[in-house]
């Protein structure tokens, strides 16, 4: 199912022209597709077939309560890290024996209660975290379920702040001192080893850097064996790539046919931690032209969504498709599309080929993963509304914010 398409010149979400969504609920405006969704989590589903797994939705991608409800519903588990996100997962009806917990920096509070509702495992990063969660598990009488987060040092081959897998990262344990950490949970009176886990980064477009990993881990899986330490799982993270450009990330088969190749007999389970495959090129975000502007040799489109709805572009210099939600003939002028914040970094393409005349609406592609998720209010600028789309219904699942919502939570002290 193709989620957006065009038709008569027209954009549309499944079975609604996007035109008639901007003017329902106003710009700037994500968009989601269901069915783009819960196709998108399906091929991972289905691409592990009969191999005991776990697909666990990385809620940080996109962590929007109908969203998460929708994978929910499909049975998904979520990969969380943070207290907040745990309470979205059970808030939009997800099971938290599906929940894997990771993250380098779970606070005393996150952990007890991610025990008490019964999550599926904790990915530990530190010897310290697996003491501080042991004596927080003794303090309720539980065994904590943990799996050993390795760094095997290999380059994911991505854009720096979102690798991961190296050892100049702060996350995992590097693989030479993880059978010293396995020992030591072994002798913890109140963790239960499970598993072992390793994710070396976000938007992977090559096989090779994670099969290394694997390897690695594999090995590891063996040595443990032999000591006497047989663990269920292993969790290959997330970081599954998509295409915003002219990457060609490999798809939901190959990558789950690659990893099952690699496991061979081993009868470990696998849980698997995609993000933006599922939900990224499933979402747009909506957004008028306030002005064209004309500056030396530059022509600019002002917009009314800036880097605080979409930060992708100014943070990572990231690639999103910009096209317009109706196609009008006429000759195309290259324009850089940036918004009202005072920043020259606020942008959110540039040189792009475009027809524009101030009122248009443009569709920024791809936005669906790491987009409201990261979204701010900097420059007091409310969060854009959200709708899902679903055949021809629409269903507003995020407001548009205001201003109160933002002067909401200060105080002006008295005197
Ligand atoms: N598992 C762990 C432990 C992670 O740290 C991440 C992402 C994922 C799973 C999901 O990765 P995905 O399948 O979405 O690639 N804000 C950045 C991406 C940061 C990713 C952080 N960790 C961006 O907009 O590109």
């Amino acid at each position: 199912m193709q989620p957006f398409s065009y038709r008569n010149g027209a954009l549309y979400v499944e079975g609604v022209a996007l035109t008639v969504i901007a003017e329902e609920f106003g710009t700037p405006c994500y968009v989601y597709s269901r069915g783009g969704i819960e196709g998108a989590w399906r091929a991972f589903d289905s691409a592990f077939g009969s191999h005991p797994h776990l697909v666990c939705y990385a809620v940080k991608a996109n962590g929007n309560l109908a969203v998460l409800n929708l994978l929910a519903r499909l049975g998904s588990g979520f990969d969380i890290v943070s207290g907040g996100e745990l309470e979205r997962v059970l808030s939009a009806g997800g099971d938290p024996g599906k929940v894997v917990f990771s993250g380098v920096g779970k606070r005393a509070d996150e952990m007890l209660r991610a025990l008490e509702v019964g999550i599926h495992c904790f990915n530990i990063e530190s010897l310290p975290e697996l003491q501080r969660l042991d004596q927080i598990a003794s303090r309720i009488k539980v065994r904590a379920p943990v799996a050993i987060r390795i760094n095997p040092d290999v380059d994911a081959k991505t854009h720096p702040y979102i690798a991961t897998g190296t050892n100049a990262n702060k996350f995992g344990i590097p693989a030479r001192e993880a059978e010293a950490v396995y020992a030591e949970a072994m002798d913890l009176a109140h963790i239960e080893v499970r598993g072992i886990a390793v994710h070396i980064g976000s938007q992977l477009t090559r096989l090779e850097p994670v099969l290394e990993a694997l390897d690695q881990v594999l090995g590891l899986v063996a040595r443990l064996d032999a000591q006497g330490i047989a663990l269920r799982h292993i969790d290959i993270g997330g970081g599954l790539g998509i295409r915003y450009r002219e990457e060609s990330p490999p798809t939901p088969a190959a990558y789950a046919q690659a990893i099952l190749t690699r496991l061979g007999g081993e009868p470990l389970s696998v849980i698997t931690e995609p993000g933006r495959a599922v939900v990224g090129p499933n979402g747009v975000l909506l957004t008028r032209v306030e002005y064209l502007k004309d500056v030396e040799q530059r022509h600019f489109a002002i917009v009314d969504a800036a880097m605080n709805d979409l930060v992708r572009p100014a943070l990572y210099d990231a690639w999103h498709d910009i096209v317009p939600v109706e196609r009008r003939p006429g000759p195309e002028r290259r324009y850089d599309i940036a918004g009202p914040v005072c920043e020259s970094g606020d942008f959110l393409g540039s040189g792009r080929a475009l027809n524009l005349s101030s009122g248009d609406v443009l569709a920024v592609c791809a936005a669906g993963a790491y987009g409201a998720s990261m979204s701010s209010t900097y420059n007091t600028r409310p969060r854009a509304a959200e709708v899902l789309a679903d055949g021809e219904r629409i269903h507003l699942v995020r407001r548009r914010g205001t201003v109160q919502d933002l002067m909401r939570e200060e105080v002006i002290p008295p005197g």
